[in-house]
């Protein structure tokens, strides 16, 4: 089995073609970085026509590079939500018509079950598993259950810790997109010099809250007055970046309490989502999994951020299972993974 996948609910233009042995044939991701920088985030009508330029050319690179044609394609996959209505609306039209034309069933993803199954094409890892979901929109601690089956423990109830990133970033002038600018200057600087909060440590429960570390990081900035030198960035960057890490780790511990109790048959803890390529997040996890007697699974960098192969798997999953959407389908800007779990009151589209 082959499935193309297409991927434009945020800022990437995304295709990819995937085996059902978890080959990636070609994954193509056209970044609109540039066009956004100027604004400092993410310009959803932009980003819209930007997917509406650039589909087509890189559905073509997708295909060519993988060397197949479309009578080669067991399916077609497209994110269908949650997203930015007017790039989630692109990527499923193109996938209607190909798969109208092509003659082949058409998988409407969730993004975030595309993040959520990505360790099953690289690491052919089995359920349940305990993930979390950190990117720009979205931080979650879910159990994945199976396909299309997930248990949400946790979730925002403000900001996502990503956007936490980008606009840390942004204060700092350290550039957009903001989570590897902050990790750069990270890196160097001291992450014992600010005293940051932990939001939410030693609560009941699993939900995350990142606006208050938002605001302290502001208020630390305040305070060195006019003058503010690399070092102080650098600092500023990393203790923001340690209390981000141990805010998700306190959250983690939580979580690991249910899953223990509740599917001892669990052995894995996953890190999906763009944040999962932020080395001092990944570090932290492995220990308190190996403390724990667990496995950490981490994707690649590059599969962690945006990409067409996560939905082309999550694509060629459901094909597997007789999941397929007729063309009726409709986008959405909302789609909770776990229909159960109540929206968390201050986080929108986050829940
Ligand atoms: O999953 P993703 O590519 O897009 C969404 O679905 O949101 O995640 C993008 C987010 C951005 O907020 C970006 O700043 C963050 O992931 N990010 C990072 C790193 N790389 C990307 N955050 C911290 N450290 C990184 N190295
Ligand atoms: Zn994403």
């Amino acid at each position: 089995m082959i499935v193309l996948g297409l991927e434009s609910s945020c800022d990437e233009t995304a295709a990819a073609v995937v085996t059902a042995d978890g080959k990636i044939l070609s994954n193509v991701v056209l970044s609109q970085v540039e066009e956004h920088a100027p604004f400092g985030g993410v310009v959803p009508e932009i980003a819209a026509r930007a997917h509406v330029t650039q589909m087509d050319r890189l559905v073509s690179q997708a295909m060519s590079e993988a060397g197949i044609n479309y009578s080669d394609l067991s399916g077609v996959a497209a994110t269908a939500g949650p997203g930015l209505i007017g790039g989630v609306l692109v990527g499923l039209m193109t996938a209607k018509a190909i798969s109208a034309v092509a003659d082949i069933p058409l998988m409407g993803v969730n993004h975030l079950e595309g993040h959520a199954l990505t360790v099953r094409m690289t690491d052919g890892i089995s359920f349940p598993y305990l993930l979390l979901l950190v990117s720009g929109g979205h931080s979650q601690i879910l159990v994945v259950e199976g396909v299309g089956k997930f248990r949400r423990l946790g979730t925002t109830i403000d900001d996502a810790v990503g956007e936490a990133f980008d606009k840390t970033a942004k204060m700092l002038g350290l550039g957009f997109p903001g989570g590897p600018a902050v990790e750069k200057a990270a890196n160097k600087g001291d992450p014992k010099r600010f005293d940051l909060p932990r939001p939410m440590k030693g609560r009941p429960g699993c939900d995350f809250s990142f606006s208050g570390l938002k605001t302290a990081v502001r208020t630390a900035l305040e305070k060195l007055g006019g003058t503010v030198t690399d070092q102080d960035k650098f600092d500023l960057a990393a203790s923001f970046q340690l209390a981000a890490t141990d805010a998700l780790i306190n959250r983690m511990k939580q979580a690991l309490k249910i899953y223990k109790s509740d599917y001892p048959e669990g052995s894995n803890i996953v890190v999906a989502g763009g944040v999962a390529a932020n080395q001092c997040l990944r570090a932290a996890l492995d220990k308190l999994a190996d403390d724990n007697g667990y496995k950490l699974v981490v994707p690649p960098p590059k599969l962690c951020t945006d990409n067409g192969a996560m939905i082309a798997w999550a694509g060629l999953e459901r094909l597997r299972l007789g999941l397929t959407d007729d063309l009726d389908m409709a986008a959405r800007a909302r789609w909770p993974l776990d229909p159960n779990a109540e929206p968390a009151p201050f986080a929108g589209h986050k829940a």
